[in-house]
């Protein structure tokens, strides 16, 4: 048992009160961000005169060695501590002597904390945005190859219209720039300094908090000092992106397992991101895409559990909040395996560009192409609908699909028909014509990769 009070107790706490107590099992991970901040703060007590240059210099020359020592294997974490904070405290006192024991003045665990979790998230938020950039970047090549690789698009699960590849990695394309959106933003609010909020109150040191939040890169000081030893929000608005992304990813993953199986065969996951069955020899099993999907639980958990955590604390710091950490660590871990784990799958994965075509011509879907063709020649829509309607039951009798059936057959439902109605339902011309802007047909897509492109180029 090691900590940094105790003058008021008479008695020793009891051991399994201290072990409930105390978090530097999981705490440890903001050891680099709680000497960075502790080198910030000295710092600035001794720009203000509050610390004398000799103890400044001691306090973070002593600061740097135990980094360097830690990264270097020669300390360990000692884990008999109560937390991160007590452990390099401890150590700089060890190091450097009654210097060490200012370095916490005008500090107290409670901002300390809060500038520590702020740091780690505000570092896990830049790389999951690289991260997310480098899928982007994956997702644009691959549609830049494939503005003619036909497959069906689905509503229901059903054929509907066909599409490409292109616009089906583009609809994830969407996504995922969001989700880079919603991280930019959270930065943008999350970038203000705590420190210097002391407890509760603030201090009556004449500390410069501008001063420390700019050290630390931070547009400016938080402005309320119960909200900073308090406020969780910005890793409750991450936790919420996170989530979003795992959402997106495993609607992503569901797909490509579909996509994967014997049924579809659209594409075929390669074998470095596949595995085997103990049993069945035949297998080749999609379980990253799997897990990927499964880990989506833990996250959104993550992110119920500090909401829940948070909703009756009353202001300002209570020790509940040391549970923000744990669960989080552990999303913001999960979300950059899954996303370094889902590129690689899809960079490597093949598509098999015949049986997504021939998906495409059988089921249909060129059927609402088939009313527009008789709408072109001045029916009705209703009316078409009705005939295409009457036009696929033949099919269906006969085991076959519109652009299979001779011309006199295509007129024994309605005279409209010409011979001009072959090319009007092929896959190329149902892709073609679609040339709205975010619609399949190449030129639109190719205006939305240019667009695209640029966006990645910022
Ligand atoms: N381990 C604590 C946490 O993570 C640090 C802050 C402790 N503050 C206190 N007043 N006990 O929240």
């Amino acid at each position: 048992m090691a900590q940094l009070w105790g003058g008021r107790f008479t008695k020793a706490t009891d051991q399994l009160v201290y072990d409930f107590n105390a978090s530097i099992r999981f705490d440890q991970k903001l050891f680099h961000q709680d000497v960075e901040g502790s080198i910030a703060h000295a710092t600035m007590l001794g720009r203000q005169n509050i610390l004398t240059k000799e103890e400044t210099r001691a306090i973070i020359d002593g600061l740097h060695g135990i980094l360097k020592d830690v990264e270097e294997g020669k300390l360990a974490i000692d884990e008999t501590q109560e937390d991160i904070h007590s452990f390099v405290e401890a150590n700089l006192i060890d190091r450097i002597g009654d210097a060490g024991k200012k370095l916490h003045t005008g500090r107290s665990r409670n901002d300390q904390v809060a500038l520590d979790m702020r740091l780690y998230t505000r570092e896990q938020v830049l790389h999951i945005d690289s991260l997310l950039k480098e899928l982007l970047t994956v997702l644009l090549d691959t549609m830049e190859e494939n503005l003619e690789t036909y497959m069906p698009g689905f509503t229901h699960l059903q054929k509907a219209q066909p599409t490409t590849l292109a616009h089906h990695y583009g609809a994830y394309f969407e996504m995922f720039k969001r989700d880079r959106l919603r991280l930019k933003d959270i930065y943008e609010r999350m970038n203000y300094c705590p420190l210097g909020a002391g407890a509760l109150a603030g201090t009556t040191y004449p500390l410069d908090r501008g001063y420390t939040a700019s050290l630390l890169g931070f547009y400016g000081p938080t402005l309320n000092s119960m909200d900073s030893v308090s406020d969780r929000d910005y890793l409750i608005e991450f936790l919420s992106a996170l989530s979003t992304i795992m959402m997106h990813l495993s609607r992503f993953c569901e797909e490509i397992i579909i996509w994967n199986s014997n049924e579809y065969q659209f594409v075929e996951i390669d074998d470095a991101y596949s595995t085997g069955s103990s049993i069945m020899p035949q297998k080749k099993n999609p379980d990253i895409a799997e897990l990927v999907r499964g880990k989506t639980g833990r996250v959104y958990g993550a992110l119920m559990s500090l909401l829940t955590t948070m909703k009756g604390i009353p202001l300002a710091y209570n020790k509940d909040m040391q549970e923000d950490k744990e669960m989080a660590f552990d999303a913001m871990e999960t979300v950059q395996n899954c996303i370094v784990l889902f590129t690689g799958m899809i960079r490597t994965m093949k598509f098999k560009k015949d049986r997504m075509a021939a998906s495409a011509m059988n089921g249909f879907t060129n059927a609402t192409d088939a009313a527009d063709y008789l709408v072109n020649k001045g029916v009705p829509f209703r009316d078409a609908h009705g005939i295409i309607g009457r036009l696929v039951l033949y099919c269906i009798e006969k085991n076959t699909s519109i652009d299979a059936l001779g011309l006199d057959e295509l007129k024994s439902i309605s005279d409209i028909f010409e011979d001009d109605i072959y090319d009007a339902v092929s896959l190329k011309t149902c892709v073609e014509k679609r040339l709205t802007i975010g619609a399949p047909g190449p030129e639109a897509m190719k205006e939305v990769i240019r667009i695209s492109r640029e966006y990645l180029a910022e």
